[in-house]
């Protein structure tokens, strides 16, 4: 990365928003530090002529949707938080192809968010995609990789201009930016647009999601923990992901035959390239006993993802 002034940045992207978006704008608030960081900056720029609508899709993280709502009150920004969790189950129904999963829940989120944005009589959708996002949806000379939710899921017919004020940065450029705008999620680890939905493997049901869900949680408070102790670095991210793979296990003295659960920690600087974690034994050794203990009735396998990127990539789908 070369030199990034989050002051100098923050200044003319204020000076852009307010040049480019005439009338009334709403932005995708998600709740990562990409959207959250360019809500402050929208915010800054529109006040009241931008509402900030962040949509529980049933794939966010445990108690997120709560938290995003809290911190959008926090920095004053004019918000509105949707369940519309039912209908992505719906669109997701018998859709195991992950191309077909990131493209349904693309367009339903871009769907939502035309409902709210009539409601609110808005012409503008403010995003928070940044470099990565387009040159890995094949927007430079690259193969398309995935299509990322905020890129390749628009719809064609999309009825709002767009404004993506992020466009041009890393993720640390991103960092540093949420940091000087006060953004308590700074520093917080990313989060892909489609959610859990891209963490359970085969169809991403409510109860599957759950599953995941619940692993992630775990994944996330025992690495934060062992980090805090010094047992180790916190990496850079880490997560759960639910495969479509039943195994022949033990519970008690019954035959079980349960799901499995592939944890995925990684070292990585702006999400192009990536190193598979280490993690001391003891730290994996609880992981594993806590998600087998409490979703015993589903799970009873942990497996750890040591694939580096490339040949994986972060994500499993
Ligand atoms: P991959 O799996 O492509 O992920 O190596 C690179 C980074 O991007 C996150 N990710 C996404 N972020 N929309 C996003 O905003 C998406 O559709 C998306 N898919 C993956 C991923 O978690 C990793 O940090």
């Amino acid at each position: 990365m070369g030199f990034f002034d989050p002051t100098g940045f923050a200044q003319e992207a204020v000076t852009a928003i307010e040049k480019q978006v005439q009338g009334r704008a709403i932005i995708a608030a998600s709740g990562g530090v990409d959207s959250m960081a360019v809500a402050v900056l929208a915010s800054q720029a529109l006040g009241e002529q931008l509402l900030a609508v962040h949509v529980d899709t049933g794939y966010m993280r445990q108690d997120e949707s709560t938290a995003v709502g809290r911190m959008l009150v926090d920095m004053k920004v004019n918000h509105h938080v949707v369940d519309a969790s039912d209908r992505f189950y719906a669109a997701l129904e018998g859709v195991t192809d992950p191309e077909l999963k990131r493209t349904r829940i693309g367009e339903l989120f871009i769907r939502v968010f035309e409902e709210e944005a009539r409601g609110f009589d808005a012409k503008w959708l403010v995003q928070g995609t940044i470099a990565p996002d387009w040159i890995e949806s094949g927007g430079g000379l690259r193969d398309t990789i995935k299509s990322h939710h905020n890129v390749g899921g628009l719809p064609e017919d999309m009825e709002m201009e767009l404004c993506e004020p992020l466009r041009e940065l890393y993720k640390d450029e991103v960092r540093a930016l949420a940091e000087h705008l006060g953004v308590a999620v700074a520093q917080r680890q990313p989060f892909p647009g489609p959610g859990l939905a891209v963490r359970v493997m085969g169809e991403a049901t409510r109860e599957r999601t759950a599953l995941v869900r619940q692993a992630c949680y775990i994944v996330e408070q025992e690495l934060e923990a062992a980090a805090e102790a010094g047992e180790m670095e916190l990496p850079w991210q880490y997560f759960a992901v639910l495969l479509p793979v039943r195994t022949v296990g033990v519970q008690g003295d019954v035959r079980a035959y349960g799901h499995t659960i592939a944890v995925r920690a990684v070292q990585s600087y702006d999400a192009m390239t990536a190193q598979a974690s280490a993690m001391p034994w003891g730290v994996q050794q609880r992981i594993s006993r806590r998600i087998t203990n409490e979703l015993k009735e589903d799970i009873n396998r942990v497996v750890y993802d040591v694939t580096d990127k490339p040949p994986g990539t972060i994500e499993w789908e």
